[in-house]
């Protein structure tokens, strides 16, 4: 009955496919599933201003790059000046924040699934490079800000985030007395603070040179195959696969 062994194989290579669908290079040069994002990434050449590092191959649109330099950009309607006057010193790493969660296809690893109306993955826990963490917090230390973590909370009635009633404006530090604080908090752990440096390929860079390449590629591989690695050992993948090779000759006798 050729018909029902095909129709095994079938099965079974469905079965393989969605127990093994995070595989390792579906990991890598990756797009997230968000509102802003292209479907895949490739090469850009008009990317703007402080995007420019990831011209070669990347998950944001030119238009899309120039709109994230603005506050209150209608790619958010989201406001740094919350609090008054936010020093251009801090606000380059809200940019520069903003064109890695855009346009960067090397944080596959890190993905997870959410349900919102603007996104359905997100990303969670980036090890970020230690010089990123510390600059950005140095940098913004005396600007000021109302809450510790910015996804949620805000009084959206005016069509953009302001400070709900009961808050205060204070200074970063009061609110991020750490770097970690700041890095980790912020944006409800899109990253992690790390102790590696950049170009030491453990960790994701948001500032790089892009004349030697982007660095982040290294680092996302070596979490790829840690990732499915650990997967491998623990998963069904194995027991699948030997399924697969040797049902079809138990039916064949
Ligand atoms: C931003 O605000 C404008 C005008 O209030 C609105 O049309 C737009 O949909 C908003 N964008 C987002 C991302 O909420
Ligand atoms: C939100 O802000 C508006 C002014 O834009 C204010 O009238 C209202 O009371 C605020 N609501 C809360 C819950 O803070
Ligand atoms: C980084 O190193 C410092 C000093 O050695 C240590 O106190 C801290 O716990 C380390 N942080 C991480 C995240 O490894």
């Amino acid at each position: 009955m050729p018909w029902k062994l095909s129709a095994l194989l079938l099965l079974l290579a469905w079965m393989t496919a969605m127990c093994c669908a995070r595989d390792r290079t579906s990991l890598l040069n990756v797009c997230m599933d968000a509102k802003h994002h292209k479907v895949k990434p490739g090469p850009e050449d008009e990317l703007h201003n402080q995007c420019t590092p990831w011209k070669k191959n990347a998950c944001c649109s030119a238009r899309v790059s120039r709109e994230l330099h603005e506050d209150k950009s209608s790619l958010y309607n989201f406001s740094w000046e919350h609090c008054g006057k936010m020093e251009p010193a801090c606000k380059r790493h809200f940019i520069q924040n903003n064109c890695l969660y855009e346009c960067s296809p090397n944080l596959g690893p890190w993905f997870q699934e959410v349900n919102q109306k603007r996104r359905k993955e997100r990303f969670l826990n980036v090890p970020l490079c230690k010089e990123d963490c510390l600059e950005w917090w140095e940098d913004c230390r005396t600007s000021y800000t109302c809450k510790s973590s910015w996804h949620k909370g805000w009084n959206w009635t005016s069509g953009s985030n302001e400070c709900p009633t009961g808050t205060i404006c204070d200074t970063f530090e009061s609110y991020f007395p750490t770097p970690a604080a700041l890095c980790e908090g912020i944006w409800n752990h899109d990253y992690k603070f790390t102790n590696y440096s950049r170009g030491s390929g453990r960790c994701i860079q948001m500032w790089f040179d892009s004349a030697e390449g982007n660095p982040n590629e290294e680092v996302a591989r070596f979490y790829a195959l840690a990732l499915t690695a650990g997967a491998t050992s623990h998963g069904m993948g194995p027991l699948l696969l030997s399924m697969a090779l040797t049902l079809p000759l138990g039916l064949l006798n």
